[in-house]
C-alpha cells in the first residue's frame, strides 16, 4: 500500500466497499492493522502493514481499484441508461464496483486505452490540465487540414464553438492511409468534449477513425485486446506519471 495512506482510504480503493460501508466495517472492529483490532478511521499505513478486513488478508500487489481497458467502438463512457451499450455493462462481475468511474472519457466511436477507478482523487492526477498527463491519439481524416496546422495546434488554437483557446499541444502528421485518408497523432493534455474532432475541424479536416494509445507513459498493453479490462499493474501505474520524452 501506499505510505502514509489512511486505512479508510486503503480499504476503499481496494474495492471493500464504499467508503461508508469501510468505515462501519472499522468501527465493528472488524478491521485488523499487523493483527490488532484498529479502530482509527484514519490511521495512516506504511507499506509493511498487513491489514485484514471481515476475516480477509488485503493485499495490494494488484489493484483492482483501477482497471486498464482496451475499449472498443460501439460502448459509451456515461453512465445513463439512455446511451446504452455502457462500457461499465461490460465490466466483468468480479471487479464491478459502485464507485467506479472512467478516467476522462471517450467518445463511442473511440477505441483504445481507457482506465477506472474508484478513486476519485486519482481522477484529478491523470485528468486535471495542469498536471501535464500528456495524452496521445492517433487518427485518421479526411479533408486537407490548413497549411499552418501544427504551429496552430502547437500555440494553443481555438475551436469553432469554444471562445478559450486549447491549451497548447502537438499534432504529427504521417502522410497517408491506403484509404487515402490523412494519418496523424494528436498529443493533449486537456481533455475537452470531443476535443481532437474539435481540433481537426477547425483546422479544416474531419476524423473518421480515432485511437488512443497512451497516457502518460503507459501504452496501451498488448496483452489487452478490444473489450478486455483487468486491474492496473504496480508498474503500469508508476508508468502513468513517467512522461515521455517525445511529447
Ligand atoms: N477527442 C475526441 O474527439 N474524442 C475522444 O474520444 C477523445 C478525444
Amino acid at each position: 500500500m501506499r505510505l502514509d495512506e489512511p486505512l479508510d482510504y486503503f480499504l476503499t480503493r481496494r474495492g471493500v466497499g464504499t467508503w461508508a460501508s469501510v468505515r462501519q466495517l472499522i468501527q465493528q472492529q472488524q478491521v485488523l492493522v499487523n493483527g490488532i483490532i484498529c479502530k482509527h478511521y484514519h490511521r495512516r499505513l506504511l507499506p509493511t502493514d498487513v491489514v485484514n478486513a471481515a476475516g480477509v488478508l488485503i493485499k495490494d500487489d494488484i489493484d483492482t481499484g483501477t482497471l486498464i481497458c482496451f475499449k472498443k467502438v460501439g460502448y459509451a463512457c456515461s453512465h445513463e441508461r439512455k446511451d446504452a451499450p455502457l462500457l461499465y455493462d461490460v465490466i466483468p462481475r468480479h471487479y464491478q464496483h459502485p464507485n467506479l468511474q472512467t478516467v476522462g472519457r471517450l467518445d463511442r466511436d473511440t477505441t483504445g486505452l481507457i482506465l477506472l477507478t474508484i478513486d476519485g482523487m486519482w481522477v484529478q492526477l491523470v485528468m486535471a490540465p495542469e498536471k501535464r498527463c500528456w495524452k496521445r491519439y492517433r487518427l485518421a481524416f479526411s479533408g486537407i487540414l490548413s497549411a499552418d496546422a501544427q504551429a496552430r495546434v502547437c500555440s494553443g488554437m481555438m475551436m469553432l464553438d469554444d471562445p478559450r483557446p486549447c491549451l497548447p499541444a502537438r499534432l504529427e502528421l504521417l502522410g497517408h492511409a491506403a484509404d487515402g485518408l490523412g494519418l496523424a497523432t494528436m498529443h493533449l493534455c486537456e481533455g475537452r468534449h470531443h476535443q481532437v474532432k474539435r481540433m481537426i475541424a477547425a483546422l479544416g479536416g474531419r476524423v473518421e477513425r480515432l485511437h488512443r494509445d497512451r497516457i502518460g507513459g503507459l501504452e496501451l498493453p498488448t496483452d489487452l485486446h478490444p473489450g478486455e479490462m483487468r486491474p492496473l499493474r504496480g508498474d503500469e501505474r508508476v508508468r502513468l506519471f513517467e512522461m515521455p520524452e517525445n511529447v
